[in-house]
């Protein structure tokens, strides 16, 4: 937790998985929910990926280019890496690189979003020989995020969830999301090399949940995405099984049990795979506020309640006793 706010990592080592699309579209869900005693959601999405995808969702190739050389989260990085901030650390922050969503305000979302950029490539290598008396490489992130949330109680609200799309990897930059999750969702596809990946993407953050006994990471579901839609698809219906009969296994029970923060592991909604998707990205606009025409209306609205039913699923595992 940071503040009070759940913090949802996205994450799979394999690639093309729907990762970014899927941390995009359910930040949106998310940040226009209300609780049970009637405040608001308010959600911030932490773009963690180079390929800066999650924020050419939401940004214009013009607006992108305007803060992509300050106000990404390439300056934080920067700034803790420093020589000056080492012996003596300021905190970074992280208002000046948060950009508002505001044209998401009407359709009832509160959403921010922290922008990435490639430069941050360059500082990978440097933050994994960074040292610190002060502070340890994997824990930039989460300082200013505290740091954060705490002006934020004394000014704005603060945010209720904090929603990370990581790159394909387990570099520093992943570490430090990773080390302040709360919870990780593994999107993946139907087939076979999705299916040792999610083996090796579970091994792994069990052993990261052992190797740092602060790190309380746990396993809120894995979605299959980009699922073909066609429901007489015999490759799918046998992939479903297996997946299904892997998570089932005795000795996988056992070690899932530690690891998963609901008896069911994969989660009932399914995103299937359709066009507009790719189209709403290529407007630079989430798929909620995707001028759809023609047939991709029906589309837009199939993909848009697998969204709302995927955040139902996500609540309800994040909080059994309480919903949405
Ligand atoms: N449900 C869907 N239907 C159709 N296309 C989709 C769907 N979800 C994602 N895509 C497309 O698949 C591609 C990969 O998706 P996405 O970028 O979300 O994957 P990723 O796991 O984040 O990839 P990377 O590992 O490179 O970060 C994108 O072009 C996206 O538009
Ligand atoms: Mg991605």
């Amino acid at each position: 937790m940071i503040g009070n706010a759940k913090v949802i990592s996205f994450i799979n080592l394999k690639g093309g998985v729907g990762k970014t699309t899927t941390a995009v579209n359910v930040a949106v869900e998310l940040s226009r929910r209300s609780f049970t005693d009637g405040s608001k959601t308010r959600v911030l999405l932490i773009d963690l990926d180079p390929q800066s995808n999650a924020s050419i969702s939401f940004l214009s190739e013009d607006q992108y280019q305007h803060i992509q050389n300050q106000n990404t989260l390439k300056e934080l990085f920067l700034h803790a890496l420093s020589p000056s901030n080492k012996l003596n650390p300021q905190s970074f922050d992280l208002t000046t690189i948060r950009y508002r969503l505001e044209y998401l305000k009407s359709r009832g979302c509160h959403l921010d979003l922290i922008p990435c950029s490639l430069d941050i490539i360059d500082l990978q290598d440097r933050l994994t020989s960074f040292r610190s008396p002060h502070l340890s490489p994997m824990d930039i992130l989460g300082n200013a995020l505290h740091q954060l949330q705490r002006n934020n109680w004394c000014g704005e609200q603060a945010y209720t969830h904090i929603v990370v799309d990581c790159p394909p990897s387990l570099g520093m930059l992943t570490m430090n999301a990773l080390s302040i999750s709360d919870y990780f969702v593994v999107p993946t596809f139907l087939d076979q090399y999705s299916y040792w990946g999610l083996h090796k993407i579970v091994e792994r953050m069990d052993a990261l949940r052992q190797s740092k006994a602060s790190c309380n990471i746990k396993l809120l579901g894995v979605l299959f995405s980009k699922v073909d839609p066609d429901e007489r698809n015999q490759e799918n219906v046998s992939w479903r099984k297996k997946f299904n009969s892997w998570c089932e296994s005795e000795q996988n029970k056992k070690n899932l049990k530690k690891l998963c923060i609901s008896e069911k592991i994969i989660f009932d909604a399914e995103i299937p795979s359709y066009e507009v998707i790719r189209k709403s990205e290529s407007f630079s606009k989430p798929l909620l506020v995707y001028p759809a025409e023609g047939n991709d209306k029906n589309k837009q609205a199939i993909l848009l309640s697998k969204y709302t039913s995927l955040v139902n699923e996500m609540f309800l595992r994040m909080n059994p006793k309480k919903s949405s």
